[in-house]
């Protein structure tokens, strides 16, 4: 199969490339020097040329400050950008992997979202989300939108810069020996890891359509920071953050769990618990806690 990645550099980008590769598939990594998804000719003009029979698309302008500032460009990047990707591929009748988001929601529900859910976005990131959804969805029918949440993996998200969450946690940890986190955000922690697997075993199959892609089970961030302490045994004083202590400049939502209801449906649901995610990414991170990952039980929260 002949498979082009978008967003090639970044946290979700990188894993996909990989994955593919390793199954042998024939993988054009396209960062974007090489492709801009704003722009409908550049992306024709690089995807006539590869002839891919699968493009995966984990490019956005996902920033969620940044969106606010810059409502054009995040359309034009998050939604257009994916309508763009939409009528590229139909042409080619490829199927297109697009990566949407949680925060398509309000978080009002206080009980995992169903694919089936309304959506309603409260900041402009989840808007030209939603929209990109609805571009793809109504443009090529070979689609898989997947929804996911709160993700971190070995390779670092090229929007937010620095430390994923659980090796800036680990960081200030050592650094500080305090760490104070907010609970009022309940989200699914997902694997990149995990997720690329997840994208290369929906190319064997054709229940297209719009999917729920996330790490089974939900936490705050603060659970999220336990967990991750207890698991790698650090001794750390961690505090529940102040409702006001780090003011948000966006609306978020305060609760955005996702039930991977449609995979589960078909058959293909590659997701494990986030607990168990979470131990895998430190093993394998080799984050000096080999020992405290393979003697602890499995904490939950
Ligand atoms: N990170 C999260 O927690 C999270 C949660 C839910 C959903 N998502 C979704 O997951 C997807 C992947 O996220 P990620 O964490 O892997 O992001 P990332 O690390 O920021 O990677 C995105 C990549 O896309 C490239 N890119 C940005 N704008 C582009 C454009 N206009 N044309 C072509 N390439 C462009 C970036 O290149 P440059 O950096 O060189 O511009 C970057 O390499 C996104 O769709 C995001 O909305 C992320």
């Amino acid at each position: 199969m002949k498979v082009a990645v978008i967003g090639a550099k970044g946290q979700v980008g990188q894993s996909v490339v990989q994955a593919f590769a390793e199954r042998d598939d024939e993988v054009f990594a396209l960062a974007h020097a090489e492709i801009e998804i704003a722009n409908l000719e550049s992306v024709s003009d690089c995807l006539v040329r590869l002839q891919p029979d699968v493009v995966v698309n984990t490019a956005a302008m996902h920033n969620v400050e940044h969106c606010e500032e810059q409502a054009e460009q995040a359309y034009a990047v998050n939604a257009l950008g994916a309508r763009n990707l939409a009528l590229a591929t139909r042409n080619l009748d490829a199927l297109l992997i697009h990566i949407s988001t949680d925060y398509v929601f309000d978080g009002s529900k206080g009980k995992p979202y169903m694919e089936e859910d309304a959506p309603l976005p409260i900041n402009v990131y989840g808007n030209t989300k939603l929209a990109g959804e609805y571009f793809v969805r109504s443009l090529n029918k070979k689609h898989f939108v997947l929804r996911t949440s709160a993700l971190y993996g070995k390779y670092p998200c090229r929007a937010k810069g620095g430390k994923n969450f659980p090796d800036l946690m680990l960081h200030l940890a050592r650094e500080r020996g305090r760490v104070r986190v907010v609970d009022s955000e309940v989200v699914s922690p997902t694997s990149a890891l995990e997720l690329a697997s997840q994208i290369v075993a929906l190319t064997g199959c054709d229940a297209y359509g719009l999917y729920h892609a996330t790490g089974e089970g939900s936490c705050s961030w603060y659970d999220f920071a336990r967990e991750l302490f207890a698991v790698t045994s650090t001794k750390v004083d961690l505090q529940v953050a102040a409702p006001n202590e780090f003011p948000a400049k966006v609306r978020r939502p305060s609760y955005s769990v996702l039930e991977n209801a449609g995979l589960k449906r078909i058959g293909l649901n590659c997701f494990g618990s986030w607990q168990g995610a979470l131990r895998e990414y430190l093993a394998q991170s080799g984050d000096g806690t080999a020992s405290a990952l393979v003697s602890k039980p499995m904490q939950t929260t």
